[in-house]
């Protein structure tokens, strides 16, 4: 595998820490507080989230899995290229876009992938599971998504079609997933194609399991951030005075993930030079798992600048994999 480590957009350490910093001193005093999922993902976050995408209570990993066994056959014959650019934004642990690569190879489709993401780990471990072979090239971009596709759009003229595989994009709120989308229209050409995984709504009962698995990954994923806290800016929160806790907000349309101080619990962390007080039973925000009806999902699409070429679904109707195409600009 070819690696690049994007050196403009590969934030330096310490503005890095900064910035974890001051996001935790918003969060913590802020009323009600909260944390941002996005600091979930250092080596164990990673690791621990690994724990959970393979655990049965966790459907989504899995499902998304089998809708690409069984529908990735088609998608050469839609996109009809003899050469085309594979771009992974979140690098994810190779398995499914393995799955989609090889449906282009076999289909005589000539491969260049490209995996994108900020975690040099992630790219490393993508490169031992993805190995290049006759008419596959593998390419690890280490950076930003943006950058990283404003790195690539002056150096390719294929056709690209984009993953953004798992529900990433649940994590995000409505108005985070706009802005997401319409940037990344705006990254991409007319015509390119985007194949994107949204967990539907369901069940309220299933969401709970797999948000608050009988493992307990979910509730370490969750404790990680604190230990982070603790590790990297000097904290000392006593992660056995919260618990986790995992519910659906139906207006929202979203899980939630919050930890609960289970009683009064001081605060100090050293890299703000600041307390934080507990109140017994406090709520910490920390996670928006957003859930979409195929509807949602279509005005989505056409709202940001794209048409809806398919939509590929399981046999539970749990998580639809979209394909999408960019349409023209002001077309
Ligand atoms: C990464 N993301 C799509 C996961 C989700 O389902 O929201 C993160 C996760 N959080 C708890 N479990 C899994």
């Amino acid at each position: 595998m070819n690696v690049s480590q994007l050196a403009q957009v590969n934030n330096d350490d310490q503005q890095e820490l900064e910035q974890f910093a001051a996001d935790v001193f918003t969060g913590l005093s802020s009323d009600p507080k909260y944390l941002s999922a996005k600091y979930f993902y250092d080596d164990t976050g990673s690791e621990l989230f690994q724990a959970i995408s393979q655990h049965e209570d966790y459907y989504l990993t899995r499902t998304e899995y089998e809708i690409l066994d069984s529908h990735s056959p088609y998608l050469p014959a839609l996109l009809g290229e003899d050469e085309i650019d594979i771009i992974e934004l979140g690098a994810g642990d190779g398995h499914k876009s393995e799955l989609v690569i090889n449906r282009f190879l076999e289909a005589g489709v000539k491969v260049n992938f490209h995996a994108i993401d900020i975690s040099e780990k992630a790219i490393d471990m993508l490169g031992e599971t993805i190995l290049e072979r006759p008419n596959l090239s593998v390419h690890g971009l280490i950076g930003d998504y943006f950058e990283g596709l404003r790195f690539l759009k002056g150096r390719t003229s294929k056709r690209q079609l984009v993953l953004f595989l798992g529900s990433n994009i649940g994590n995000f709120n409505h108005t985070e997933s706009k802005a997401f989308l319409r940037r990344l229209w705006s990254s991409l050409n007319a015509d390119d194609y985007l194949l994107i995984g949204f967990d539907l709504k369901k069940n309220i009962n299933e969401l709970i399991n797999a948000y608050s698995d009988s493992s307990n990954y979910t509730r370490d994923l969750n404790l990680n951030l604190l230990a982070r806290i603790n590790r990297e800016l000097g904290g000392n929160f006593d992660l056995s005075g919260f618990q986790h806790y995992a519910v659906y907000n139906p207006e929202l349309g979203a899980m939630e993930s919050y930890l609960l101080a289970l009683g009064e619990q001081k605060v100090f962390i050293e890299a703000l030079q600041q307390e934080f007080e507990f109140e017994a039973f406090e709520p910490l925000h920390l996670e928006y798992s957003f859930k979409f009806l195929p509807a949602e999902i279509d005005s989505l699409c056409k709202q940001t600048g794209y048409k809806r070429i398919e939509n590929f679904s399981d046999k539970q109707d749990r998580f639809i994999d979209s394909l999408w195409q960019v349409t023209l600009r002001n077309g």
